[in-house]
């Protein structure tokens, strides 16, 4: 049986207060949310305080990026172990807009993907296609090359630290969520990807999540596909009510 993982990817959103202000308002809410793993990722300067604020909550802290050194002369990264050490369990690598606008490739988020597992840390890799490549047939492909290269070289018990995140580029912040059908598709197809590049154990067991405008009123379809094993929630987890009914698309 896979856990079921609802992860809010705050983004370039809040300070310390409102960041604080949302997890204690999140708390209560999801409280009794048991059969879920519940994860926030606000900005680096908030993850040390709101750590501090989810201490003995079911709520779990994740960073949005880290660099692969351990330390080093490397101005304005941050290394995994000091991610671990603000409060983080996880950490989301290769997440669409880092590809877009910072340069992240497959090769990048493969040597993050590694120094993080190395550090303890579990690791949320995002994969998924730009609506042109869709658009050309190239879904398929595009997520094949993506997994191949930034899950290279790790063992099956590395996977075991690995949750996949697809979200296709056209539905992230567009309101335009891909259908059940589309995701489900896309998730059996890395799942089936994953047996072939690993084992049909670490397949079976590995969680793969879907992003894209994911709203309290379509995640229970979403859900109730066979692959899909959560959600990577953007605008809808900025907000405690609406993170809450995501949360709880079990209850
Ligand atoms: P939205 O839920 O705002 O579409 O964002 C999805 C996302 O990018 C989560 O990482």
């Amino acid at each position: 049986m896979r856990i079921p993982v609802i992860a809010g990817n705050w983004k370039l959103f809040k300070t310390i207060g409102e960041s604080i202000t949302l997890v204690d308002e999140l708390k209560p809410l999801v409280a009794n949310n048991h059969g879920v793993e519940i994860i926030v990722a606000p900005v680096f300067t908030a993850l040390s305080r709101v750590y501090d604020a989810i201490e003995g909550s079911n709520i779990l802290l994740a960073a949005q990026d880290c660099y692969w050194e351990e330390e080093g002369a490397f101005t304005g990264e941050v290394a995994p172990r000091q991610l671990k050490d603000a409060g983080c369990s996880y950490v989301i690598i290769g997440h669409s807009e880092r590809r877009q606008y910072f340069g992240e490739t497959d090769l990048t988020v493969n040597r993050k993907t590694g120094a993080a597992i190395a550090a303890g840390l579990n690791v949320i890799v995002c994969v998924g296609e730009l609506l042109a490549e869709r658009e050309l047939d190239q879904t398929f492909s595009v997520i094949e090359t993506q997994i191949k290269g930034g899950l290279s070289g790790l063992t099956a018990e590395d996977l075991t630290h690995v949750v996949i995140a697809y979200e296709p580029v056209w539905a992230i912040g567009t309101g335009k969520t891909a259908t059940d059908a589309q995701a489900q598709e896309v998730h059996i197809f890395i799942r089936q990807l994953v047996a072939r590049l690993f084992n049909p154990s670490v397949a079976d067991a590995v969680r793969i999540l879907y992003g894209g405008s994911v709203k309290p009123d379509n995640v229970k379809g979403l859900m109730a596909r066979p692959d899909i094993d959560g959600a990577l929630v953007g605008g809808a987890s900025l907000k405690a009510e609406s993170f809450a009914a995501i949360a709880g698309f079990n209850v």
